[in-house]
């Protein structure tokens, strides 16, 4: 332990105490917020699974800390969460002092990008650089039905994950997510942390490949979410991608199309998305597809 000023310190990969001791904090936050305040990556952090740095701002006498901040050195982002019985004294503020010396400049991210965290960003001189929208498809409304989507392009065959596809499957993903800073990292070692998962399920994870060459042209992710809405799993397009070079030929909405079908087999209600609001041609693949946007996060530097 590692002390920063009088009421913050700072940890290497939390204990096993201060684990449960900022995810009841965290599930605080949820239920105060109505969105997890860390997304998939922050929490493989908090349970040791990925390197970070970790700030606590503790509770005298509490083992349940009044705020947590996170610094990821990979995406070199940042999280500051405050417990909402101590928000306004200043945690908030003290926490990013902290981040800011171990990064100067560092990038926030704000799940659903609530008005709280607007003025917190504002008022300590950061500025919105980047948006992700939630959008959600309710299956009850617009189920997968046989349609135009599900046509598979000619020459183009869309199955199921096998291991021997994963070097392929990193590769198509760095290419179609090249100019994205998170997806387009991944390595092999990343996409078998995430098929280790209870969630993975291969027959999942659609592969469109070549017929004749047999090359991977893209790729459909499917997670069925632990959480429930109305008792039924909720889904997730987890990740979408096609080659730039294989783009325009219908590949990403037959991929889709079919993802979607097998969600729905599942028993999934409605299916969630994160999209980047600046890659407007997939924003309206998804309107057309009857997305809606329900919410978004926004990045601050
Ligand atoms: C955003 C968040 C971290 C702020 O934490 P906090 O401890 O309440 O913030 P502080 O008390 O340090 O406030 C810092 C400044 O932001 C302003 N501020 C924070 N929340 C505010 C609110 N709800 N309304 C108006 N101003 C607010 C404060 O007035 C303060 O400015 P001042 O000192 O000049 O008055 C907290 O609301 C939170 O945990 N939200 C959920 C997680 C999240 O969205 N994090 C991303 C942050 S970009």
């Amino acid at each position: 332990m590692d002390p920063v000023s009088s009421t913050t310190y700072r940890t290497g990969a939390p204990t096993h105490s201060e684990q449960a001791g900022i995810e009841a904090l965290i599930r605080e936050v949820r239920a105060a917020d109505g969105v997890d305040p860390l997304n998939e990556n922050a929490h493989f952090a908090l349970r040791g699974e990925r390197p970070a740095v970790h700030w606590i701002a503790p509770t005298p006498g509490s083992p349940h800390p009044r705020g947590y901040a996170q610094w990821d050195p990979e995406t070199r982002s940042a999280i500051i969460v405050v417990d909402p019985a101590h928000r306004r004294e200043g945690v908030g503020r003290e926490l990013l002092a902290c981040v800011r010396k171990v990064t100067p400049e560092p990038t926030l991210w704000a799940f659903g990008n609530l008005p709280a965290a607007q003025t917190f960003a504002t008022k300590v001189g950061l500025t919105e650089t980047r948006r992700l929208l939630i959008m959600r498809r309710d299956l009850r409304e617009h189920p997968a039905t046989p349609s135009v989507d599900d046509v598979v392009p000619a020459g183009v065959n869309i199955d199921p994950y096998r291991p021997d596809d994963l070097s392929a499957l990193v590769e198509v993903n760095a290419e179609a997510f090249r100019e994205h800073p998170e997806q387009g990292e991944l390595t092999a070692a990343d996409f078998e942390q995430r098929m280790g998962q209870a969630w993975f399920d291969p027959e999942g994870l659609l592969l469109a490949h070549d017929d004749d060459s047999g090359r991977l042209l893209g790729f459909h992710w499917t997670k069925v979410e632990p959480r429930e809405v109305g008792g039924e799993p909720v889904g997730e397009v987890y990740a979408l991608a096609v080659l730039p070079e294989a783009a325009g030929r219908g590949i990403g909405r037959s991929l889709l199309a079919a993802g979607v079908r097998y969600l729905q087999d599942r028993g999934v209600a409605e299916v969630i998305l994160y999209v980047e609001a600046s890659n407007t041609r997939v924003v309206d693949m998804y309107r057309s597809a009857n997305f809606v946007t329900v919410s978004s996060d926004a990045s601050y530097s």
